[in-house]
């Protein structure tokens, strides 16, 4: 199972502080928000990762990371995603990096509290197709919201201004080769990117799309000063005991 990191993008909703560097680099507590991602990989057994970055400071992150050994990782490898073509887009870039292996991506201002393992062990019993995460949150209108029957996801909103459920789609997908392909057929949305909400309901639609909830504390950090600001005071909780 290999793993990928995506860190691109101009960081708009953080401006000004995402003005001249990159929004994955800022500080969540006592270390850069990528680390928590990297480290969540780790955790999960996870040792061959690529990094896909863009926008601003994209050279920072092998100067930050090097070759990953502060992770325990066997390889870190790097991909540069020019432009704003979106999340789908950039998990193309991963396709000579994985081969023909399954793989986990996170997106690199997710920061969770608890371990993902049990997910990505269960996604490895999979015989085929893809994961996804979700969490119940106070108001979802900020992310991709699952309609979920009888424990299923039949199908995914990308920001929806009337959601159907309070489950957020978290920033955590695992999927099967065939994701390439179907990214190839993907057609940008409204804002003229390739969203990842697209590949989930490619998968759901194709009857191959498991789900889980998660436990424990979830932030996608980056869609707002407020959740940076929150991220940062509970990775200061979590790290000192506190929690
Ligand atoms: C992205 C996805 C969205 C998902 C969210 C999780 O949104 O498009 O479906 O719920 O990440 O963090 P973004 O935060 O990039 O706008």
């Amino acid at each position: 199972m290999k793993g990928v990191v995506l860190a691109g993008g101009l960081g708009t909703r953080l401006r000004p502080l995402t003005s001249i560097t990159n929004k994955h680099l800022l500080p969540v507590y006592d270390r850069p928000m990528i680390y928590y991602p990297l480290q969540t990989l780790a955790d999960a057994g996870i040792r061959d990762v690529m990094v896909v970055t863009g926008g601003n400071s994209a050279g920072s992150f092998m100067q930050l990371l090097g070759d990953g050994r502060e992770f325990g990782f066997r390889s870190l490898n790097y991909a540069y995603q020019t432009g704003e073509g979106g999340i789908a887009q950039a998990i193309g870039l991963a396709r000579a990096f994985i081969g023909g292996e399954r793989f986990v991506v996170i997106l690199g201002d997710n920061i969770l509290e608890n371990s993902i393992v049990n997910h990505v062990e269960s996604f490895k019993k999979q015989s085929s197709g893809a994961r996804i995460l979700y969490k119940r949150v106070e108001d979802p209108r900020d992310y991709g919201v699952a309609e979920i029957v009888d424990g299923k996801v039949v199908s995914i909103v990308e920001k929806p201004a009337d959601p159907i459920s309070d489950f957020a789609v978290i920033g955590v997908y695992m999927y099967d080769n065939k994701a390439f392909d179907i990214i190839d057929e993907l057609k940008p949305s409204g804002r003229g990117e390739l969203e990842v909400t697209d590949l989930n309901n490619a998968y759901i639609q194709r009857g191959e799309m498991q789900a889980n909830e998660i436990s424990g504390w979830w932030s996608d950090c980056g869609a707002s000063i407020e959740n940076l600001l929150e991220a940062n005071n509970r990775a200061a909780e979590i790290r000192k005991g506190i929690r």
